[in-house]
């Protein structure tokens, strides 16, 4: 009887179910979108009931199609979009409003006036964060405040806050374990990375009661078991960690100075630091990259606002492209960039500019320029941005790095892969497994129930392509002046 992990990764906009073998291969995979709640500009919320439903329907129709018997799931692993929260009545397990998304700013006031108080460098010092309403801290604060009973009833010990992990596992254990891990506790500008527990100043200073949130545990480790009533037995859920640290270990990224790059609607790249963090003179994110075998280890973060978002643009904006594949044929078409520069600093620009104010550009145009050389240009950009970020890196943490691991959609576009080894100088290497997210979730609970052991684990990564650098030194560094120049030239532009 062939048994299978099973790892389900919540993101932003669907929830998906994969099955892993013994060999690290997808054998399936079941995925449901939800709703995105825009209830104002710049509020964004999800529906934790739905997300619920549609994770368990994903997997159990998952199971179904496989033809799956219990005994064949040796561990659930899960992986989910992180910071995004919510409450919930511990009694009836009603949410007491939607679950509050990473994205929302809603809170942006509230960072403000935490950072006028001056508490910017203790916060960063405790939690590795910067002062944002991307992070759980104020979203929680704002239903307390916000929504009738909420702050009385936690106060009474009736509820209970959690990211989405938390709220899955809430469930799937039928109310059993209230707990996260490491990693996502880590983005909640709630705990201390260093002395690894809720904070207790940060708490009072939120006046946040301690006992609404979870136990905080290893991504490794056995959180629970599932409710007989839900999938008909007890079947351990043994690895959790948000998914940008999830995509890291399913990168198999576990030495210091390893690093990926997802590239979605954004990048989100993240370095292994090892077991001390590493704090980042330019703005980058300390983060806890996971717990495993009774060790902490940590990650500097960074992230790339515009990645796949301006792919997009090219796409429905300009209407210059009809899908994301043709951008790589149309760049191939032309020799080189003909001098243009694509800044797409649609809503800003993050590491190492941080510059709200920065808008997008276009520059370099001449009589000769063909549409083919602006979509050339913005695919550039997203291997200049990551270049960008992962120079901070390597002056902040002063570790070398060999070669960069990518995943997620626009990492099957082989020019901006080509591009990113040249302009980088490093090789990168595409995995043959794109579901790293889920794979980290599934290698978390697999290591626990000993389904795989490390060193196997290592072994069977092997890219299905390596981009090797081709473009001289002098080339790389005469194209990284003149992006530098445009993006000085975008910078401040809406202040
Ligand atoms: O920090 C937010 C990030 O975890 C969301 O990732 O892939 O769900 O958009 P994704």
């Amino acid at each position: 009887m062939e048994q299978y992990i099973i790892a389900l990764d919540e993101g932003t906009t669907s929830c998906r179910a994969v099955a892993f073998n013994r060999e690290g291969c997808t054998v399936a995979m079941r995925s449901r979108q939800f709703r995105q709640i825009y209830p104002q500009s710049g509020w964004v919320e999800h529906d934790a009931m739905e997300i619920w439903n549609a994770q368990l329907n994903a997997l159990k129709e998952l199971i179904r199609d496989l033809d799956l018997s219990p005994a064949q799931i040796a561990a659930i692993g899960i992986a989910d979009q992180r910071e995004t929260v919510v409450l919930w009545d511990k009694h009836t397990g009603k949410p007491v409003y939607n679950a509050i998304v990473w994205q929302c700013r809603r809170t942006a006031p509230l960072c403000d006036d935490l950072k006028q108080s001056g508490i910017t460098e203790v916060v960063h010092k405790k939690t590795g964060l910067v002062i944002d309403a991307y992070f759980s801290a104020t979203k929680i604060r704002w239903i307390m405040d916000n929504i009738p009973g909420v702050k009385e009833a936690a106060a009474n010990g009736n509820i209970l806050a959690g990211t989405i992990d938390t709220w899955l596992l809430w469930n799937l254990t039928g109310g059993k374990a209230h707990a996260t891990d490491y990693s996502n506790a880590s983005r909640t500008m709630l705990y201390n990375i260093n002395e690894l527990c809720w904070d207790e100043d940060i708490l009072n200073m939120l006046d946040i009661p301690q006992a609404i949130l979870p136990e905080v545990k290893p991504s490794s480790c056995t959180f629970g078991y599932t409710d007989p009533s839900i999938l008909g037995a007890s079947i351990p859920i043994a690895g959790i960690a948000g998914d940008q640290q999830a995509a890291l270990f399913g990168q198999l990224c576990l030495q210091p100075g390893m690093i990926k790059n997802t590239y979605g609607t954004g990048c989100f790249i993240l370095m292994n630091t090892g077991d001390k963090p590493i704090y980042s003179s330019n703005n980058l994110l300390t983060t806890i990259a996971w717990g495993i075998d009774g060790k902490v280890e940590y990650a500097l973060e960074g992230s790339v606002f515009s990645a796949g978002a301006s792919v997009q643009w090219l796409r429905d904006g300009l209407k210059i492209i009809d899908n994301a594949a043709q951008s790589q044929q149309y760049a191939e078409a032309v020799a080189d960039n003909g001098g243009v520069y694509v800044v797409p600093a649609f809503t800003g620009l993050g590491a190492p500019y941080w510059d709200m104010y920065a808008r997008g550009l276009i520059i370099g145009i001449s009589r000769g320029t063909q549409r083919q050389h602006i979509v050339r240009a913005t695919l550039e950009s997203i291997a200049y941005q990551t270049m960008d970020i992962l120079d901070t890196m390597q002056r902040d943490a002063t570790l070398p790095f060999k070669n960069l691991r990518v995943d997620g959609g626009a990492c099957a576009n082989d020019f901006l892969m080509q591009f990113q080894a040249d302009i980088l100088g490093i090789e990168v290497e595409r995995p043959p497994i794109v579901e790293t997210t889920a794979l980290g979730a599934a290698y978390l609970a697999g290591l626990e129930v000993g389904y795989w052991n490390k060193d196997a684990l290592n072994a069977v990564w092997i890219p299905s392509k390596v981009f090797k650098p081709q473009m001289s030194d002098e080339q790389r560094f005469q194209l990284s002046q003149r992006w530098h120049e445009a993006v000085k030239r975008a910078l401040s532009w809406a202040r």
